[in-house]
């Protein structure tokens, strides 16, 4: 199974998963004190894949970088989440070939992953700030102390930052993208609409002040949404994600904007649209070349008439059946004094998976 704590090598070798096992694996669960000790070459230099800016960054921010790498495997955990009964199941799309790369790939679920890890890493930004645990950020300090008479409430509390979160997002997550072709510009859509959507997700807490809970004076602050709820929306937009071709202002200048394939005239996809640029492979096959792992091996429902059944998750290649017992503590009973007493049941399982 899959362990988050751990490091799964080379399965996902983008500049997100080094960092991670970097974090997890190198580091464990060492304090953010004894990471600065380590020594910021030693830990940037070590990440491979990152780009010449994101480098300098890690550089220059080494407490940052073990924040960047939770919110990275937060979006990914949160992608493993939406994706869990459909043949992609967020897993490599192409990596393998491009050691330390990006994606190579321009479809719908490229969209998808770029836009949830540049919310993740936005989020985890900024959740940090407001706890305090990155130097150079706190609360939101535009939001302090400001009085709306006509609203009949102030800011009070720790507003989250969430514009230092976007902002540092921006930074390290659009830094790698150095080559200048219509991916780019894909991804750079794909990251800011993730981000766009977390923005526009945040959250006004209130609370009442005055001689027993009368609300004479209420105090207002704003938080993050649960990463949760980012990750249903995203994965509605992926729902609806629109295919677009890049354009170049000029011949032989680079791509210079995106506008919707099928459309007469350029229109420009909106801020929170996913966009793609090819269509995506059906995932039933291994294949490197558009990202795609294949199902075999993958567990299926029998019964299910979802994308989880064995019929659709396995594409007409049947499935595997293994019988196993599971055995679990049950009728479990309280006798005085004091302990519980329990009977073991025992039950025929089957699992399914793809041949
Ligand atoms: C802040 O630091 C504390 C203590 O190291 C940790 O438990 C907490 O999870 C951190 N919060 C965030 C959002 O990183
Ligand atoms: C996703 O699919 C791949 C390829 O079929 C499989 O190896 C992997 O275990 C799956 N991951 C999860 C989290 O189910
Ligand atoms: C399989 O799918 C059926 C129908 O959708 C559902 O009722 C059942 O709980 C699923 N079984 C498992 C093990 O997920």
């Amino acid at each position: 199974m899959f362990g988050f704590g751990e490091c799964y090598g080379v399965f996902m070798c983008s500049v997100w998963m080094w960092l991670v096992c970097v974090c997890s694996v190198c580091l464990g669960l060492v304090a953010l004190s004894s990471v600065v000790a380590l020594g910021a070459n030693i830990i940037c230099n070590k990440i491979p894949g990152l780009a010449p800016r994101q480098r300098a960054i890690c550089q220059s921010r080494p407490d940052a970088i073990i924040v960047i790498g939770e919110g990275a495997q937060m979006g990914i955990n949160e992608c493993q989440y939406q994706f869990r009964y459909g043949r992609w199941n967020c897993s490599a799309l192409g990596e393998r070939t491009v050691f330390g790369q990006e994606l190579r790939v321009g479809s719908k679920e490229a969209a998808f992953t770029y836009a949830i890890t540049a919310a993740g890493v936005a989020h985890a930004v900024t959740a940090a700030c407001s706890q305090g645990n990155l130097s150079h950020c706190g609360c939101d300090r535009e939001k302090q102390g400001y009085h709306d008479h006509e609203e009949g409430w102030k800011w009070g509390g720790c507003s989250a930052d969430v514009k230092y979160g976007v902002e540092f997002s921006r930074r390290f997550v659009d830094a790698r993208e150095i080559k200048k072709n219509a991916r780019r510009l894909m991804n750079l859509h794909n990251n800011e609409a993730g981000r766009k959507v977390l923005e526009e997700r945040m959250k006004l807490e209130c609370k009442c002040h005055g001689v027993s809970g009368s609300c004479t004076t209420k105090t207002c602050w704003t938080t993050l949404p649960k990463f949760r709820e980012i990750g249903y929306v995203l994965k509605e937009r992926y729902g609806v994600a629109v295919q677009v071709e890049a354009v170049r202002a000029t011949r032989l200048r680079q791509p210079s904007f995106l506008r919707l394939k099928q459309s007469h005239g350029y229109i420009k996809p909106t801020d929170t649209d996913l966009v793609y640029l090819e269509r995506s492979p059906n995932y039933c096959e291994e294949d490197v070349a558009t990202g795609s792992a294949g199902t075999r091996g993958r567990l299926c429902n029998h019964t299910s008439p979802h994308p989880d059944g064995c019929g659709l998750m396995c594409c007409g290649r049947g499935h595997d059946t293994h019988q196993y017992t599971r055995v679990w503590q049950c009728n479990c009973k309280f006798q005085w004094c004091c302990f519980v007493k329990c009977n073991t049941c025992s039950e025929m399982t089957e699992v399914f998976t793809c041949k």
